[in-house]
């Protein structure tokens, strides 16, 4: 038996209505009705644990790759600056463009609280994709999407008049919002941040959303919604999703030199460096020391600060770890602490946490907004 494009669409609308979204009528319309297919392209990116495959259109046959188009995944588009379609062969690297899941482009979508006669601002045009969904739903006029590569954003034009879609999309940076057509009542990055843009809360209506990840050079992730205030501050909780996005392109961590492990000051650690690897606990090491690099050493883990070149890694001793730290900062001292507080809250999940943004100050806090809290990079 095959399956239609309109089959397979009716299909994913029924598994995420199956896992409690798309309560909305008018969103399940909207996933009924975009052709995902139309903003793949013939080409994308599949991981081999390595590298970067090109898993052709032609190569899987029409129907093979339909169900693909349709399963409920992220399919990586663009490698390093490079389109899955220009690609000579598997390439190393890092995503700088997918299709978002459709589970998590509606649940954003849901999260922003939109309705009818909205308007709304997407940072991350990409395939086009979540714009048709938000246009489907609003309208092309009231859908604003920023692409911060010209390349791909002429390509999801494209895709957007295949589907006959005609949003007002913007090439730039999205950091800066696109003031031409504010106030909006909802901003959706489907790029992460370090952290918020003062223009998405100028451009934004008291009452407005933000949804977005909160990311950073750990790349640990939180997704958040932030309401703004007539007083213009934005304040949210995480909402405890396990998903990330890749940064913004200007919110990029900078290339390091290679890491050469310094003897440096040494003592036992206190916590075993295993802990980072759960969600919360990377996140909150992530917030205590935002301008360092997380790398697993194979024997432990290195945090690396790209700021001031400080260092710290672990080892094992036989007993439990030892840390040596080296350079200005002392950053196992800091993500320890940070870990400190939130082991004695209970280690509560992420849902725990949230977050006031002002124009000038950005914190997240633990519990509520006068306990503990970290300052995020501004
Ligand atoms: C995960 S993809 C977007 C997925 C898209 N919503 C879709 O469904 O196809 C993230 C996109 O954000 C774009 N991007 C990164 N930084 C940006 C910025 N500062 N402004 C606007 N777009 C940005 C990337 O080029 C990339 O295309």
């Amino acid at each position: 038996m095959t399956s239609s494009s309109t089959t397979l669409r009716q299909g994913l609308a029924d598994q995420l209505a199956g896992r409690g979204q798309l309560a909305d009528p008018a969103w399940r319309s909207a996933v009924e009705a975009v052709p995902r297919e139309l903003f793949l392209g013939d080409v994308v990116f599949r991981s081999d644990g390595a590298r970067w495959e090109p898993v052709r259109r032609d190569q899987l046959g029409g129907e093979e790759w339909l169900r693909m188009v349709y399963s409920d995944t992220t399919w990586v588009t663009q490698v390093d600056g490079i389109s899955a379609a220009d690609a000579p062969g598997p390439l190393p690297g890092k995503p700088t463009s997918s299709s978002t899941l459709p589970s998590l482009v509606l649940r954003m979508a849901e999260l922003a609280g939109i309705r009818e006669g909205d308007k709304v601002l997407e940072i991350g045009t990409g395939t086009g994709y979540s714009t048709a969904i938000l246009c489907h739903r609003l309208g092309d006029k009231a859908v604003y999407s920023v692409e911060y590569d010209g390349a791909l954003a002429a390509t999801a034009a494209q895709h957007l008049r295949d589907a006959g879609c005609s949003p007002n999309l913007v090439v730039g940076d999205g950091l800066r919002g696109h003031p031409g057509g504010a106030e909006y009542d909802a901003v959706i990055a489907t790029c992460a941040v370090r952290t918020i843009p003062a223009s998405w809360l100028w451009q934004l209506r008291d009452g407005g959303s933000i949804v977005t990840t909160v990311s950073g050079w750990m790349l640990a992730s939180g997704l958040i919604r932030l309401v703004l205030d007539e007083e213009g501050t934005a304040r949210g909780r995480f909402t405890g999703d396990t998903v990330s996005y890749m940064l913004a392109r200007p919110h990029e961590r900078p290339p390091r030199a290679t890491f050469y492990p310094h003897p440096g000051t040494t003592r036992r650690t206190r916590v075993s460096p295993d802990l980072l690897d759960g969600w919360t606990a990377h996140f909150v090491a992530q917030l205590a020391a935002p301008s360092a690099e997380l790398v697993h050493t194979g024997n432990g883990v290195a945090l690396i600060d790209v700021a001031t070149g400080s260092q710290a890694w672990t080892e094992p001793d036989g007993h439990g770890w030892t840390v040596h730290q080296d350079g200005p900062l002392p950053l196992w001292d800091h993500v320890e602490d940070a870990l400190a507080v939130w082991r004695e809250a209970g280690s509560p999940d992420q849902t725990a946490f949230g977050m006031t943004v002002t124009e000038w100050d950005q914190t997240v806090w633990l519990g509520d907004p006068d306990g503990p809290h970290w300052r995020l990079p501004t």
